[in-house]
């Protein structure tokens, strides 16, 4: 079968597309014909700085299609089924898992292999799709929209909450927006992008900042008011700035580190004002349920554009350029 395919860490460029040996499902497996794969910057990340162990490397996490085969003891799932993968690889016994939510054991993995024909996955990790959800909007789902809902939780958010999403334009953020203004609270949204940021107040957008400047951000979210929730992928600066701009007992949840991974903040700011500054990584198999849900009660996840596999390099080079919209989609 045809796959995309890490062998060496480098740029878009370094993606082939090549054959691989076919998968045949063991016991507690499936194996999905892939419809639709979703990149994420994730993704990226592991082709520029490199993957763990052995290549070739089949990079894809957000997989979904149609079941083509399963293990003999397999009976959550049958050939035929439209499905989406939770991508959550987790050992069940450590105390995080036992004590929840299960995104945090200690032993968490992610799983790859989704950017070809077939995928080799664990089938109790499948969830069946309404059929009013195609696979393309599912495969939206699991990274970005898993993520952005877990962290709105660990913000506690709620009705008619203010919230500051840094670079809104991508998977996490277009979610984050989207998520939000489904749950009734208002966004502040960045970009350096004005045709990206026209796209997203189209999906829900309240405020838009036309910038990546974090002095100009600062002070046109302090023209806005007050902050309750900041939802930042971007790590870096951006981690001052978030700080800077949440009001007094606010929530900031970090996931990203894509503007950098070290931070400085004001630790007088912190406690004297009484601020939250909380890690958050993806979300539960129970999060993706509930999105699925939603996607079939309306809930449009934005693909901002679809590949053929013979074209993931350019998928990636679209990412890595910034000229993205929301979820890129590849079609093996
Ligand atoms: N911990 C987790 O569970 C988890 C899950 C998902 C993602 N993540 C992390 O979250 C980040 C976002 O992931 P994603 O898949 O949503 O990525 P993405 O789609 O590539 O995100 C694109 C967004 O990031 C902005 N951006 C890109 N480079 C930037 C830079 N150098 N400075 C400022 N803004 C920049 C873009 O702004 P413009 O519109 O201006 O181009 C755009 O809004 C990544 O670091 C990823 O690893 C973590
Ligand atoms: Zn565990």
């Amino acid at each position: 079968m045809r796959a995309a395919v890490f062998s060496d860490a480098g740029g878009p460029e370094a993606v082939e597309i090549r054959d691989v040996a076919e998968p045949t499902p063991g016991p507690g497996e499936a194996v999905v014909r892939v419809e639709a794969c979703a990149l994420n910057h994730h993704d990226l990340w592991i082709l520029e700085e490199g993957f763990e162990g052995d290549g070739p490397f089949v990079p894809g996490v957000d997989v979904a299609g149609v079941v083509d085969a399963v293990g003999d003891d397999v009976e959550r799932v049958a050939p035929g089924d439209r499905v989406v993968l939770c991508p959550n690889e987790t050992c069940g016994s450590c105390r995080y898992c036992r004590e929840g939510p299960e995104n945090t054991c200690a032993e968490y993995g992610i799983y790859h292999g989704g950017l070809a024909e077939r995928a080799l996955v664990n089938a109790d990790r499948l969830l069946h799709l309404p059929a009013s959800v195609s696979t393309t909007a599912a495969a939206a789902l699991p990274v970005s929209y898993m993520t952005a809902w877990r962290m709105l939780q660990r913000a506690d958010a709620g009705l008619g909450d203010r919230v500051f999403v840094p670079g809104a334009t991508g998977g996490v953020g277009v979610a984050a927006v989207q998520l939000v203004d489904a749950t009734g609270g208002r966004t502040i949204g960045t970009s350096r992008s004005s045709e990206k940021l026209a796209r997203l107040e189209g999906v829900g957008l309240d405020h838009a900042i036309e910038s990546d400047d974090v002095d100009e951000i600062r002070t046109a979210v302090e023209e806005l008011g007050e902050v309750d929730v900041v939802l930042n992928h971007l790590g870096g600066e951006f981690v001052g700035l978030g700080m800077d701009v949440l009001r007094r007992t606010g929530t900031m949840v970090v996931c990203g580190r894509t503007a950098g991974s070290t931070a400085s903040l004001d630790v007088s700011d912190l406690f004297w004002n009484h601020k939250r500054l909380v890690g958050s990584t993806m979300g539960t198999q129970g999060d993706l349920a509930t999105l699925v849900e939603m996607a079939a009660n309306g809930l449009e996840p934005v693909v901002g554009a679809e590949y053929p596999l013979a074209d993931t390099a350019r998928a990636f080079a679209d990412m890595h350029d910034r000229s993205a919209f929301g979820k890129l989609v590849v079609h093996p």
